[in-house]
């Protein structure tokens, strides 16, 4: 049976070319392969305007002139790594799921991972939109926080392919886990601070700047740079172990989608901190320091409820000095001091897996994943070789 597969990207995954020059009158803004004449006395005043926040809004196509270029650079990264979750077979998943293939341990950490993403990306999607892109006014910086928030509504979507695919009860998964206190206490710690944010505060004030500011932090580097990634770690050991790779590999695709977020994550809170020094007190960051101790605290609670003893090729110790190397390189991202000596990664299989593939693109992968649906060769593991 011959099956249509959808043409692949031509888009080259290569990231653009930043060029301004000044010509006469005009300025002219080269990206990638495209080139821009922006009249010069009108540019100068869009850039005038431009602040990360505080700065002039308007719902003009007002991109260009570039100010915050990495932005963009970030956004072109994120869209390179551009994946549908519903073309990924599943087909393999579902049998050792229904059949009982599986341990309890091994169902354990799976019901967990569906159980508390189902949440969790929902959460970080509404973060991003009503609190941090509402508040940027930057343009190139709205720009890139509304992929990140398209990207969250892919990682929604993936869960309900997970959900749909193995045939779970969606009512029984959720009702399971509102009854979990380490989960209750993770979704609780990240949320608490953010209604009053989503009304919209006076950003002129510093300590208005300061709860911005760590709402950036709490969503990008609390919980998208550290409490996502030990879930994700055991699920990609399953996968290594050649279990549930259909999962395995969204959830690959999804970690990669992750390291973009916590990259543009701290490039808004470097250029904020920059704009505004009044806000980098001693005082805020040390509350910083603190926001993340609090949040490996409840990680660690929530990984030993998802791995409670050694077992399924896993260390529970190996977790729990996971959550500490991803608290440490995002505290020492973002200049602040780290909470422990702990600065190598204890599973550097993991870093092959989200670096090294880094430019892998979906789309040419996608013929040998459509080539190979229905039958039960794991191509998913070739991603790890
Ligand atoms: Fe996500
Ligand atoms: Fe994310």
């Amino acid at each position: 049976m011959s099956i249509a597969v959808p043409e692949p990207s031509t888009e080259s995954p290569a990231l653009p070319d930043f060029l301004t020059i000044e010509e006469g009158d005009f300025v002219i803004h080269r990206l990638g392969s495209k080139t821009f004449r922006l009249d010069k006395t009108k540019a100068r005043a869009r850039l005038a305007g431009k602040q990360v926040i505080n700065g002039q809004r308007s719902a003009e196509l007002n991109i260009l002139p570039l100010k915050y270029h990495e932005a963009y650079r970030i956004y072109k990264q994120m869209k390179a790594n551009h994946w549908e979750p519903d073309v990924i077979d599943m087909t393999r998943d579902s049998q050792q799921w229904n059949t009982g293939a599986l341990s309890s341990k091994e169902r354990w950490i799976i019901e967990m991972g569906v159980g508390y993403f189902s949440a969790a990306e929902g959460i970080v999607g509404d973060s991003v939109l009503h609190v941090i892109e509402d508040n940027l006014t930057a343009a190139e910086l709205k720009h890139a926080s509304l992929r990140h928030i398209a990207e969250e509504s892919i990682h929604m979507d993936s869960l309900l392919h997970i959900i749909g695919s193995l045939n779970i009860d969606l009512d029984e998964v959720t009702a399971k886990f509102t009854d979990i206190p380490s989960v209750q206490k993770k979704n609780a710690f990240i949320t608490r601070q953010m209604p009053e944010l989503k009304m919209g505060i006076d950003l002129t004030k510093t300590v208005n700047k300061q709860r911005f500011a760590k709402a950036i932090f709490g969503i990008t580097q609390v919980m998208e740079g550290t409490q996502f990634y030990a879930l994700f770690a055991m699920i990609l050991s399953l996968h290594r172990q050649n279990k549930m790779t259909g999962i395995g590999q969204m959830f690959q695709y999804t970690l990669r989608d992750e390291s973009n977020h916590i990259e543009l994550g701290r490039y808004i809170l470097t250029q904020l901190i920059a704009e505004n020094p009044d806000l980098w007190t001693p005082e805020f960051r040390a509350e910083l320091v603190e926001f993340m101790r609090e949040g490996v605290e409840l990680e660690k609670e929530f990984v030993r409820d998802c791995l409670p003893e050694d077992g399924v090729g896993m260390t529970q110790i190996d977790f729990l000095t996971y959550v500490e190397y991803n608290a440490n390189r995002r505290l020492a991202g973002v200049g602040l001091p780290t909470l422990s000596n702990v600065s190598s990664n204890p599973f550097t299989w993991l870093d092959e897996v989200i670096f090294l593939r880094k430019e892998k693109n979906f789309f040419e992968t996608r013929v040998t994943e459509y080539q190979t649906s229905g039958s039960l060769k794991n191509t998913a593991e070739d991603d790890l070789i």
